[in-house]
């Protein structure tokens, strides 16, 4: 069984949606779950407007819960896909070992292999970006549940 997470920085508005969006596109054999590398909203619910961007492509991400990532999350997951490069450094940072920092991907080079691109941190912005973000997790999910059942 195959377990993977997801991580941004908050855990509110990228790595929820990806989430949801991964989970909707692979059966229950594999576990997919999310994490932030703050701790500012631990016990949250995903940002509205994530709830909504993810509810108008017929995924419920409402139930979700926020959570730091922690250095046992190395063990408990076999593949980690960060956000942004600022979440990859801050995840690398706690690895222990050449085994757990192999397990770091960015999920965009998912999409285009070894090109580094960050998803943009749609926080600040207004719901376009939370489109925008969708869009480009859909796409990179795609991918990675074609990858993970062929
Ligand atoms: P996320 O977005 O990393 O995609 O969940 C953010 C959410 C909250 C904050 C920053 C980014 N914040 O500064 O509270």
């Amino acid at each position: 069984m195959t377990k993977i997470l997801m991580v941004c920085l908050g855990n509110i508005c990228r790595s929820p949606l990806a989430e949801g969006i991964l989970k909707s596109k692979l059966s229950n054999a594999f576990i997919v779950d999310s994490a932030g590398t703050a701790n500012y909203h631990t016990g949250s619910s995903p940002d509205k407007r994530s709830i909504a961007v993810a509810r108008k492509y017929g995924i419920n991400i409402s139930n979700l819960k926020g959570r730091q990532f922690n250095v046992s999350d190395f063990d408990r997951f076999d593949i980690i896909y960060v956000m942004d490069e600022s979440n990859f450094k801050n995840v690398v940072k706690l690895s222990r070992n050449d085994k757990d920092t192999a397990k770091v991907k960015m999920i965009l080079n998912e999409v285009y292999p070894d090109q580094n691109y960050d998803v943009p941190d749609p926080y600040y912005g207004g719901d376009d970006g939370f489109e925008n973000v969708y869009r480009m997790l859909d796409e990179a999910c795609d991918i990675i549940a074609e990858n993970l059942t062929k």
